[in-house]
């Protein structure tokens, strides 16, 4: 018989070793590769920090461009991919196109390569899946919605491009920076569930398509990422029932039901503020003019963390402002979990290259609790 403990939810279990990152809840910082994410989030490019959690280190002038390049000429979709998501039905969610067209997009590697877990082989295949993952969700989101697609533009950066089209026109200055430093506040974070699941199915061989392709269908959980879009559509609920002035009683209400308010809490850092939205609320102000219901929101974000914070002890996560933010810069709301994961791909990459390159099959056991002993009539 066993003598390991079961943690429900694997809380608390360590399932890995890894170089990637590590969430210091002590210190209250984010370590990716040896760096505080919050620094790098203020002074970085993303894509130089997402070459820092792919290759483990800070890329050269050289490499920061050639990286770049890369991004740019892989960013093109197969022409098919236009296709495949004019036949899906109206009815799907763009995060459920997303896992589609990245499934999709394993098709066009030959098979030795699609196979081929060695690290050069997973990192040339995880790049191209970065470089288009922003067009299939910006594009399926389009198509879905009868809007004519924006294909990626040469000419602009991966950031740039990525909020191109999602809006349909060159971003501002401004909007560009705050989204970028969103993707970067997004680009890593440890054992989160998708990662965990990405190197599950990695653990088995697997290709880093179906790889990814697994952590797209975690993310989309609203314990998880799908927590970004479910926090805004309460924001606009206690506005349209009366604005401010309703948000503390919406609460209460809620906390009396026993109901969850997303974008409250986190398994890792529950009663700590996340570093990442700590730095992020601070722009939530630089936008809120941008839309008429914007500094309303706004009231209501602070009033419903104070609530929550005095209630439950809870902060806000990272899904919280970003929410919010997206929300501000014109983003449709059915987009800001694809995002997430479309920023998230750098992380995904590091995990599954480092779970292939010393490989342990995940095969955890079981505590049954079920009947034994039971026989066929006879
Ligand atoms: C992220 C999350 C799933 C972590 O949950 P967990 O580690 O399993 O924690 P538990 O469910 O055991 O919760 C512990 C306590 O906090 C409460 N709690 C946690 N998050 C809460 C929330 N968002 N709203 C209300 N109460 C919450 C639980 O009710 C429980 O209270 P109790 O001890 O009085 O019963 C949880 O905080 C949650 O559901 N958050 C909302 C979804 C979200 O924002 N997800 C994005 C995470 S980045």
């Amino acid at each position: 018989m066993s003598t390991m403990q079961y943690s429900p939810g694997l809380e608390g279990v360590i399932a890995a070793d890894t170089q990637v990152s590590y969430l210091d809840v002590e210190h209250e910082e984010i370590v990716i590769r040896g760096y505080d994410l919050i620094e790098l989030a203020q002074h970085l490019e993303y894509t130089d920090v997402a070459y820092l959690v792919i290759h483990g280190s800070l890329p050269t002038k050289e490499e920061s461009k050639k990286f770049s390049t890369t991004l740019r000429n892989e960013a093109p979709l197969p022409e098919a991919t236009y296709r495949l998501l004019e036949l899906l039905p109206k009815s799907t969610e763009v995060m459920d196109a997303l896992r589609t067209g990245i499934s999709f997009l394993g098709g066009y590697e030959d098979a030795q390569v699609l196979n081929d877990t060695s690290i050069s082989s997973n990192l040339a295949k995880g790049l191209r899946i970065l470089a288009k993952a922003p067009g299939i969700a910006s594009n399926a989101y389009r198509i879905l919605h009868n809007q004519v697609p924006v294909h990626p533009d040469p000419k602009l950066d991966f950031t740039e491009n990525f909020l191109r089209m999602i809006l349909g026109e060159t971003p501002d200055a401004e909007a560009r920076e705050i989204f970028g430093y969103i993707l970067t506040c997004y680009v890593e974070h440890e054992l989160a569930n998708s990662t965990f699941a990405l190197r599950v199915i990695a653990s088995t061989l697997a290709d880093i398509y179906g790889s990814v392709v697994g952590a797209v269908a975690s993310l989309k959980g609203p314990l998880h990422g799908g927590a970004n879009e479910a926090y805004v559509r309460m924001l606009l609920e206690i506005n349209a029932q009366g604005g401010p002035a309703r948000a503390e009683s919406y609460v209460m209400e809620k906390l009396q039901a026993k109901a969850r308010i997303m974008g409250f809490g986190h398994r890792v850092y529950m009663r700590k503020y996340d570093p990442r939205a700590y730095l992020l609320r601070n722009y939530i102000p630089r936008l809120a003019s941008r839309r008429p219901e914007g500094k309303d929101l706004h009231t209501i974000y602070q009033t419903v963390e104070q609530v929550m914070l005095r209630e439950k002890g809870l902060y806000p996560n990272a899904d919280s402002p970003i929410g919010l933010l997206f929300y501000l810069l014109g983003i449709p709301i059915p987009l800001f979990t694809p995002i997430f994961l479309c920023a998230r791909i750098p992380g995904l990459v590091a995990h599954a290259v480092e779970q292939q390159a010393d490989n342990r099959l995940y095969r955890p056991r079981v505590t049954y609790q079920g009947p034994r002993g039971l026989h066929l009539p006879s």
